[in-house]
C-alpha cells in the first residue's frame, strides 16, 4: 500500500502572470476548487493520505489551504455557506500535510529529490497538480496506477497519446507493449523534436516512484534547460531495472497552460457541476 504522495509546487507559473505574481499557480481555482485540492483528493482516493509538498517562496497559501481557517469557519458556522467547506474539511481530517522548501528552482527532478526527507525509503506517488486528471467512469488516475504498482512493484509513469505538433513539450517514451495500455519502458527522451520522438506517448504529471530514484537523482546531471530532469533519472532506472508506462483511463487537462485551464474550467462547470 502506497501511503505517501509528493506534490512539487515550487515552480513560478510564469505562463499565468500576472495572476501568479503573488499567488501560487496551484491555488488557481477550476470553478471553485484550487487545482492542488483536486490533486490531493485524487491521491487520497488512491489511499495516499500522507501529502508532502515541495514548496518555494510565495507558496504559503497552499499550507494555509490545508489547515483550519478558524476565523472564517467561526464566521459562517450555522449559515447556508458552511457546506461549501465540506470538501476541504474532509480532506484536512483524512490527511497529514508536510512541507519542505526547494530554495532554488533547479527542475522537477531536483524538486523530487528535495522531497526525500518527507518520503523516506518507500514507494510514493507524485502529482503535478497543474495536470488536472478526471475519470468520471471509474477510479482516478493515481488509483489506477497504485493498483498496477501492487502487481509490478516498479516505477510507473502515466502517458497519453499527443499529436505530433505537441510532442516537443513532453518527455516521450519508447517501449514494448505488454497489454492494452501498459508498456515496459526502454527509452525516454525529454522534449524531443517531432522527427526524433520515439513514439507519440507523452509523460504527464502522475508518477509512482520506487525510492531508489533518490540515489539516481543525486547522480543525475542537469539536462534540458539546465534543470535536473526526472525523465533522465527514470531512463537510468529503466536501464537498471524496470519502469512501466501506463496509458490511463480518463481525461487530462494541461492547466499549466491557458487553453488547457479554460478547457478544464468549462468541462468541470458542465460535467461535474451539471451547469449549461
Ligand atoms: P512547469 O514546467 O509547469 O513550470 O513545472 P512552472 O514554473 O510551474 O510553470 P511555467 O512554465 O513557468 O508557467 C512542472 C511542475 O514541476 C514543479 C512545478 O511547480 C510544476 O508543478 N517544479 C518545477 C518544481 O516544483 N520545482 C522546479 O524547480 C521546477
Amino acid at each position: 500500500m502506497i501511503r505517501k504522495c509528493l506534490f512539487p509546487v515550487a515552480g513560478y507559473g510564469t505562463r499565468f502572470l500576472p495572476a501568479t505574481k503573488s499567488m501560487p499557480k496551484e491555488m488557481l481555482p477550476v470553478v471553485n476548487k484550487p487545482l492542488v485540492q483536486y490533486g490531493v483528493e485524487e491521491a487520497m482516493e488512491a489511499g495516499m493520505t500522507n501529502c508532502a509538498f515541495v514548496t518555494g517562496r510565495g507558496k504559503r497559501a497552499i499550507a494555509d489551504h490545508f489547515d483550519i481557517s478558524y476565523e472564517l469557519e467561526h464566521q459562517i458556522a450555522g449559515s447556508n455557506k458552511e457546506s461549501l467547506l465540506t470538501s476541504i474539511r474532509d480532506v484536512i481530517d483524512r490527511g497529514t500535510f508536510t512541507m519542505v522548501r526547494q530554495r532554488e528552482m533547479l527542475g522537477l527532478g531536483h524538486a523530487i529529490l528535495t522531497g526525500e526527507s518527507l518520503i523516506g525509503p518507500e514507494a510514493f506517488g507524485v502529482v503535478l497538480s497543474d495536470d488536472l486528471c478526471l475519470n468520471e467512469e471509474g477510479p482516478g488516475v493515481l488509483a489506477q496506477m497504485a493498483e498496477l504498482y501492487r502487481q509490478f512493484r516498479c516505477s510507473i509513469v502515466a502517458v497519453q497519446e499527443v499529436p505530433e505538433s505537441e510532442i516537443h513539450k513532453y518527455g516521450v517514451i519508447a517501449g514494448e507493449a505488454m497489454k492494452d495500455g501498459l508498456y515496459r519502458v526502454d527509452r525516454m527522451v525529454e522534449k524531443p523534436d517531432a522527427a526524433d520522438a520515439p513514439s507519440n506517448l507523452a509523460i504527464i504529471g502522475r508518477y509512482i516512484l520506487t525510492p531508489d530514484i533518490f540515489d539516481i537523482l543525486r547522480e543525475t546531471p542537469p539536462g534540458a534547460n539546465g534543470e535536473v530532469q526526472i525523465t533522465d533519472a527514470l531512463q537510468a532506472q529503466a536501464r537498471a531495472g524496470c519502469v512501466m508506462a501506463y496509458r490511463f483511463k480518463g481525461q487530462r487537462f494541461d492547466c499549466g497552460s491557458i487553453p488547457g485551464f479554460v478547457e478544464a474550467t468549462n468541462h468541470v462547470y458542465h460535467h461535474v457541476y451539471g451547469r449549461d
